[in-house]
């Protein structure tokens, strides 16, 4: 079994609601855990950034879904590449909801606006992610 990590980026159609957004996840969550998938999906002010993890074809497989979900555009692969180990085992589809204002206040992130996010390389990604779970802990759903 080879193991398979995708990073990507993306924006929220614009008739996206709160509450279709809450159903996504909620569908998100509950396919991932039938299918091994593991991640987190963070909601910054109407843009994606996803973080999903699992066995090579069933991860590429569910890439080519969400790529032409309808419900996000201006898809932006940071990362689609065979992995040694799982960054985020735990958890089926986290989720938080947050903005660029609030991410600024992260240590090492302090520029990160819509624009510079887009060139996010993978281990920027993931350090970006921890840091904000570490400091976001109750804003973060895990389950
Ligand atoms: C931003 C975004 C993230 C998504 N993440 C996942 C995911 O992690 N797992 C998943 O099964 N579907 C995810 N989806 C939904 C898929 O695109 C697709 O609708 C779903 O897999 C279809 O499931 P169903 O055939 O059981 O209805 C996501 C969609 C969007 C727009």
């Amino acid at each position: 079994m080879s193991l398979h990590r995708i990073i990507y980026l993306s924006t929220a159609a614009d008739n996206l609601s709160i509450d279709e957004l809450k159903q996504l996840w909620i569908k998100a969550k509950s396919n991932n855990e039938k299918i091994n998938v593991t991640g987190i999906l963070l909601y910054i002010d109407g843009d994606f950034l996803q973080i999903f993890e699992g066995e090579k074809e069933i991860v590429q497989n569910l890439f080519e879904l969400i790529k032409i979900d309808k419900r996000h555009k201006s898809i932006i692969t940071v990362y689609n590449n065979t992995i040694d180990k799982l960054v985020f085992p735990d958890w089926s589809m986290a989720f938080s909801s947050t903005d660029y204002k609030e991410i600024q206040k992260l240590q090492g992130f302090e520029n990160i606006t819509r624009k510079n996010m887009s060139k996010i390389d993978d281990k920027t990604a993931i350090i970006f992610i921890n840091t904000f779970v570490e400091s976001h802990r109750n804003e973060v759903v895990y389950t």
